[in-house]
């Protein structure tokens, strides 16, 4: 069975992207590891800190999960128009292990909020610097008003026929 790697960009332990991008990796019918970015928390990455400690052991432990991944399902949280924090750390830390800093990985990038707008700021951005990050965005999907739209699953017919041809399109390139 090909190993899918999922999370939510988020460190709100009821976080809608985490429960979104979970659903997601188990309609792929391969195994899927879910994680928890809180369980990959270090302090705020600084070249300073890189110098005088080095690379945390939690970033080392990221990127192993990562290459040994045949793909990745993230959702991302939209904070303040951008990623969270909290993903940007893990980011920014395991960036310096080297590149291609996604590791080629085939990934399916998705966001939801409880706004109409379903995380799409943040989504755009992700879409836009991922592929130059070393990452192969194979498909994407941003889920409007989450509380309205997912109950254990997308309950609107239209955007669950969406979000199918997209998750069709990234199990065709595990
Ligand atoms: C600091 C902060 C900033 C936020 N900024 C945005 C925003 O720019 N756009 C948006 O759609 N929602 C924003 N929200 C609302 C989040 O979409 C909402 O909290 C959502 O549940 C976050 O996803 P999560 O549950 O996966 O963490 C913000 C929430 C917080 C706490």
């Amino acid at each position: 069975m090909k190993k899918v790697l999922t999370f939510g960009a988020s460190s709100s332990r009821k976080s809608i992207n985490k429960q979104l991008a979970y659903w997601a990796g188990e309609q792929v019918g391969e195994e899927h590891i879910h994680i928890d970015l809180n369980d990959f928390e270090m302090p705020i990455f600084s070249v300073d800190r890189e110098r005088e400690n080095g690379i945390p052991d939690h970033a080392k432990r990221f990127k192993k999960l990562l290459e040994d991944a045949d793909g990745v399902i993230i959702s991302f949280a939209e904070h303040n128009g951008a990623y969270t924090a909290a993903f940007k750390n893990v980011f920014d830390w395991m960036s310096r292990l080297g590149s291609p800093r996604w590791s080629d990985k085939p990934m399916f990038l998705m966001s939801t909020s409880p706004g109409g707008r379903g995380g799409k700021n943040v989504l755009g951005i992700a879409l836009n610097s991922f592929p130059h990050q070393g990452g192969n965005v194979v498909a994407s999907f941003s889920l409007p008003k989450f509380g309205e739209n997912f109950d254990n699953g997308i309950t609107d017919t239209e955007l669950k026929k969406a979000f199918d041809v997209q998750v069709d399109t990234f199990k065709s390139a595990l």
